[in-house]
């Protein structure tokens, strides 16, 4: 199989929270999808849940022009590891977190998967080296770590191993992007990869404000929410700051960097983050919104979600029109 050659089948290995959201956006690109679990009760839940959701996209335009059930047709449960992956070129395992879960299942998967098949991880923080290393086809290894959930956010991170061949990025880099995702491919590993760092950086930051008595939790999400996020709904940061100064992003750093370079220093104390402020956080969540609704808010999320993605699909067709 060449870079150019398009992935019609897939198999998904752990069909969670995770598992079943990739084969809704697999499927919904028209690659059949295999399902395996070691659970096998796990497997008919995520057929259950993806037609409730396949609804949904439907009435969000959300299923590139498709039915609900033309979509389900292309998803089967396999009752074994070996049938799921018989005709697989695009493997996604979304096992739990735990070390030697990944290692032993990427031993089975690497013995057992076609030779021209990508091995990808939905791991969310292991680095790809440390259980693919002593395989034979560890080039053909990676990391590929979504948002959840992934037939809604777009963006996917590529991370490749020491080991892992340019062409797996390349092939796993084109699939991504056959099934509508925005694919961002970093250079080398790193812990976190980049999207916990950047959610990380903001987020230690949140709870030192709180924590030295700043800002409520409610005014901090205010900030984000009806402040920043606005612009990141749409373009990044580096994008905001070229925008942001008429002479462009050297411009933005030669004015603004200044205001910043005071905060850095402020900004290096770690903050406990389950510590006293935990009590503040939780305190002042649960009054806003009580534990007995959280169920509830999550279902609106995905709603508000699936409205965001279509418009912003929507906007995308405008400027190509
Ligand atoms: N939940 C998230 O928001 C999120 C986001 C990005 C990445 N991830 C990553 O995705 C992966 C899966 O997370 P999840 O939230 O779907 O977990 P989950 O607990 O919902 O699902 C894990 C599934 O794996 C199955 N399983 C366990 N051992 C197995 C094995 N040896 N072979 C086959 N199946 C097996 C379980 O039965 C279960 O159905 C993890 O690596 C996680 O870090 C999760």
């Amino acid at each position: 199989m060449t870079a150019d050659h398009p992935v019609t089948d897939t198999a998904i290995i752990g069909s969670g929270f995770i598992g079943r959201a990739w084969a809704i956006s697999f499927a919904r690109a028209g690659a059949r999808v295999r399902l395996w679990d070691q659970a096998a009760d796990q497997t008919a839940g995520a057929l259950a849940y993806i037609g409730g959701v396949l609804e949904d996209l439907a009435r969000n335009d959300l299923l590139n022009g498709k039915t609900p059930k033309s979509v389900l047709s292309l998803i089967s449960v396999a009752s074994s590891m070996a049938e799921a992956l018989a005709e697989a070129t695009y493997v996604q395992e979304n096992t739990p977190e735990v070390l030697a879960t990944k290692i032993k299942v990427f031993e089975a998967l690497d013995g057992a998967a076609r030779a021209d098949a990508i091995l990808a991880s939905s791991t969310s923080a292991l680095l790809p080296s440390r259980f693919t290393e002593n395989l034979k086809g560890r080039g053909r290894c990676v990391v590929v770590h979504p948002i959840n959930p992934p037939y809604l956010i777009p963006a996917a991170e590529i991370v490749p191993s020491p080991w892992t061949s340019p062409e797996t990025v390349e092939r796993a880099r084109r699939f991504l992007v056959s099934a509508g995702h925005a694919p961002l491919v970093m250079k080398r590993e790193l812990d976190g990869f980049i999207m916990n760092r950047m959610q990380g950086a903001l987020l230690e930051e949140a709870f030192r404000l709180v924590a030295d008595g700043y800002a409520s939790v409610e005014d901090i999400d205010i900030g984000i929410r009806d402040g920043l996020a606005l612009r990141w709904s749409f373009m990044g940061p580096f994008e905001t700051m070229d925008l942001n100064a008429p002479g462009g992003v050297r411009d933005y750093a030669q004015r603004y960097q200044g205001i910043y370079e005071n905060l850095f220093a402020q900004m290096q104390r770690r903050v406990d983050w389950s510590g006293e402020v935990m009590g503040r956080v939780e305190a002042e969540r649960r009054a806003l919104l009580p534990t007995e609704h959280l169920q509830q808010r999550q279902v609106w999320r995905d709603k508000r979600l699936m409205a965001l993605l279509a418009h912003k699909r929507g906007q995308a067709k405008g400027e190509l029109g």
